[in-house]
This record gives structure tokens, C-alpha cells and sequence, in this order.
């Protein structure tokens, strides 16, 4: 079965051609990040228009690496949510009308449960699992019964742990998106400003990284050399990942978690990689290769392709974008 995947949720115009749900013939991404690189986070409207111009092309591309026609595509997926609403719109009214012009069934992914699918497309990890999703727009831990049955355990307050790494880059004067930058430049530093990681009173195993950022804005002050900058990146980040780290110790205890399976643009950081290897040294952790990992249209084909399989229907034309979609427990 060929599902074309379409993923708009953000800055990145994704479109990719899965069979079976694991064979990728084509995950094509065109990032509008050089477009909100002067402001230092994405602007949505910025982002929107580049969509619509990348959209057809996108897709145009998508099918020719892979070599197939319309006729080929069996189910047309797309994400429709969360997201920003001008920018998810693109990719939902272009799935629609390719699914009425071709005839095909189309069907609406959450795009926070295809980052968690991604790592599943090129493993099978046992269950139940934990669940981490740690993006430029989520900070998500949750327990997987089966996939399409979760237990959220946590999420944050406030920023993302992406969004965290980018503003942090920003105050360093590093270039958007900022986590890779902060972590190259940690790798020269040494952690030693002492930051506390956030706390939040009524679920403490929440996260929460506005603090944290304020802290980080003050230590700044201090900051004369380049290899001060370099101790603060460190700091900064060594204090993130290891509130993650020590959340999902905590989250994992609440039930028989068997893995551990990752998902988003911040799972790419070999630091969180080394600590979770360090902290789960008897638990088997799933990250997703780097084109699984930051946003991208393939996840959400394979997620399609298993909800297809589960249950074949075409969601209705008049299905909404969503810039929120709960994760509610479901039999
Ligand atoms: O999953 P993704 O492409 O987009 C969202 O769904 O948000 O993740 C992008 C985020 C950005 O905030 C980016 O700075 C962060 O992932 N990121 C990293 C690293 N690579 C990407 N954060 C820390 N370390 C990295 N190596
Ligand atoms: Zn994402």
C-alpha cells in the first residue's frame, strides 16, 4: 500500500512516499528557517505563505523520487495538527483536494504521535513504553499501552525544550534553530554556572524551562570571554537534560515501561543520547534516525499507513486543522 504524506505543521514543508508503512521512497523537507532566522523563533504568517508555495512542488518531488503516479497512491495522509493554524491549513487544504481530484481516501495524523511512530517505523519495541517527545513545540512524556492507547504523564508549563535550546541561542548570539548551535559550542564548555532546573508544585514531574531561561539571562552578565559563553551553554544544557532525564526515571516507574522511544528535533542531541544510555543502561531506547527525527512527512505516511491497516476510512472534507490535540487515553 503507497500513502503520500503531507506535513505542514511548522516551518517545514514536508512530503514523502511510504510503502508498507516502513519503506520510504522519498521524505522531502523545504525549511522555511531562513526566513525566521532575523527573528530568532518561527513567524507563523512568514511560514504559512512559504507553504504555499512550497506545497506542490514539495509533493511534485516527493512522487518523482519515488517514481510513482497519482494512480499508484492508495491514501493520502496529512497532519492536521498541532500546530499553527496558517501553516497547518496549507497542508490540509492540499490533501483534501487531492483526495477529491484523485478519488483517494485521505486521513488526518496527529503530528505528535507521528514523532513517536517514527521510531517504531524502524524498530519494534516492546511494550508498554515510555514515550518521549521532545520537539521545538513539545515537551511530552507519556506511557504507550499500544499505539493509539496513551497515558500522558507529563508535559510543560510553558516553552518547549526546543524552543528553550532556540531562545537560549539567541542570547548566546547564536544563528536559529539554536539547538545544534548550543550544542556544538557546549561541547567546548564546562557546566560549571550552577542552574536550577524548573519546578512546577502541582505535578512535579512537569517541566517548566521559563525559569531556567531567566536564570540563564542573568548568568549572562558574567559572561566577558567566548569561553564563558561556552561554560554557560553547558550549563544550560546539562541542566535541561537532566530534568528530562530524571523525569523520565520518574515517569517510567509508574508502570512496567519494557523501552523507551523518542521523538522530535531535540532527540538528534548525542549529550541526551549519552545521559538516557547512562540512566536506562538495562532498558532498550529507540531514537529515530536524524530524516525520522525533525519534522517530516514520512512519520506521518507510516503512522497513516498503521491506522489505515487497524481501521480503512477516509476522514470527512470537513476535517478541521487543529493547532491542539490532546492525548486522551482511548480503549
Ligand atoms: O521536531 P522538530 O523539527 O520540530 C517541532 O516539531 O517542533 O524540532 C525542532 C527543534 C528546534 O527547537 C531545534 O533547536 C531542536 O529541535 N534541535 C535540537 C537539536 N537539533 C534540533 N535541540 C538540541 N540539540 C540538538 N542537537
Ligand atoms: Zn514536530
Amino acid at each position: 500500500m503507497i500513502v503520500l504524506g503531507i506535513e505542514t505543521t511548522c516551518d517545514e514543508t514536508g512530503a514523502a512516499i511510504v510503502e508498507d508503512g516502513r519503506i520510504i521512497h522519498s521524505n522531502i523537507v523545504a525549511s522555511s528557517a531562513d526566513l525566521h532566522a532575523r527573528y530568532g523563533g518561527v513567524f507563523p504568517e512568514l511560514a504559512a505563505r512559504r507553504h504555499i508555495e512550497a506545497i506542490r512542488p514539495v509533493v511534485e518531488e516527493a512522487m518523482a523520487k519515488a517514481g510513482v503516479t497519482a494512480q499508484d497512491i492508495d491514501l493520502i495522509a496529512v497532519a492536521h495538527g498541532p500546530g499553527l493554524v496558517g501553516a497547518l491549513l496549507v497542508g490540509v487544504q492540499f490533501a483534501k483536494g487531492l483526495s477529491i481530484a484523485w478519488n483517494k481516501p485521505f486521513l488526518g495524523i496527529n503530528h505528535v504521535e507521528a514523532h513517536l511512530w517514527a521510531a517504531a517505523m524502524e524498530a519494534t519495541p516492546p511494550l508498554p513504553a515510555l514515550g518521549l517527545v521532545l520537539s521545538g513545540g513539545h515537551t511530552l512524556l507519556l506511557q504507550i499501552d499500544q499505539f493509539g492507547t496513551y497515558h500522558p504523564i507529563a508535559t510543560t508549563v510553558d516553552d518547549a525544550i526546543g524552543e528553550a535550546f532556540d531562545k537560549i541561542a539567541t542570547l548566546l548570539g547564536l544563528p536559529y534553530p539554536g539547538g545544534p548551535h548550543v550544542e556544538a559550542l557546549a561541547k567546548h564548555g564546562t557546566p560549571r554556572f550552577s542552574l536550577s532546573p524548573g519546578y512546577v508544585k502541582r505535578n512535579p514531574i512537569d517541566f517548566s524551562f521559563s525559569g531556567l531561561k531567566t536564570a540563564v539571562l542573568y548568568a549572562m552578565k558574567e559572561v566577558t570571554t567566548e569561553q564563558d559563553k561556552a561554560d554557560l551553554a553547558a550549563s544550560f544544557q546539562e541542566t535541561a537534560l537532566r530534568d528530562v532525564v530524571h523525569k523520565a526515571r520518574l515517569a517510567s516507574q509508574k508502570f512496567s515501561c519494557q523501552s523507551l522511544l523518542f521523538g522530535g528535533g531535540v532527540c538528534n542531541n548525542q549529550r541526551l543520547k549519552e545521559l538516557f544510555h547512562t540512566a536506562f543502561p538495562n532498558t532498550p531506547l529507540y531514537f529515530p534516525s536524524p530524516a525520522l527525527t525533525l519534522d517530516n512527512a514520512a512519520m506521518i505516511a507510516g503512522l497513516a499507513y498503521q491506522k489505515f491497516l487497524h481501521s480503512p476510512y477516509s476522514d470527512p472534507l470537513d476535517l478541521e486543522a487543529k493547532t491542539r490535540i490532546s492525548f486522551q487515553p482511548k480503549a
